[in-house]
């Protein structure tokens, strides 16, 4: 079992701006590997430094699609530095927000900065699909934004009930 439990909706940590990292660290690294264990625990595909309660400018990600090929990833200080002026809409949903799915639209493909679990910076140029999706989604989450804020009306009210219960049951 990981010993990093996962921050639910309702979550004050869940809505902050999150701070740089100054330096990646063992302390951030082991972070870092917590949340790796913790999202494949919960058979997510992202994970943000928030959702485990540390405001840090952390996310961890595995995207691959191939059955028992694990590609962890690693992101500190991520940026997006360009976006692609087409968009696409697909599902998505959250590990702190669970039994909630909806449509979010966003940019279709992206180039993102950030240092890996080493320190060093890399680039990834004009990636899309999941990778680009989830990317988004756990910026996002860094700046203190839930993927709930950017659906449609009618998906939200269909799950306001849902999201209040969960902030609800949190206090
Ligand atoms: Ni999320």
């Amino acid at each position: 079992m990981s010993d990093r439990p996962i921050f639910v909706y309702g979550s004050q940590v869940l809505r902050k701006r999150a701070e740089p990292v100054a330096a990646v660290t063992p302390e951030l690294q082991r972070l870092a590997d917590e949340m790796l264990e913790a999202m494949y625990e919960a058979n997510g595909v992202g994970l943000a430094a928030p959702q485990v309660g540390e405001s840090v400018r952390l996310f961890v990600m595995d995207v691959s699609q191939e059955d028992g090929k694990k590609d962890p990833r690693v992101f500190f200080n991520p940026e997006i530095v360009d976006t692609s002026d087409k968009k696409e809409t697909a599902e998505e949903g959250c590990l702190s927000i669970p039994d909630v799915w909806a449509d979010v639209t966003r940019p279709r493909s992206i180039t993102v900065r950030a240092l890996d679990r080493d320190g060093k910076p890399f680039e990834i140029q004009n990636v899309d699909g999941l990778f680009a999706r989830c990317v988004q989604h756990e910026i996002d989450h860094l700046d203190g934004v839930l993927f709930v804020d950017k659906i449609s009306s009618t998906d939200r009210m269909l799950n306001e009930g849902r999201l209040k219960k969960m902030a609800r049951a949190i206090r």
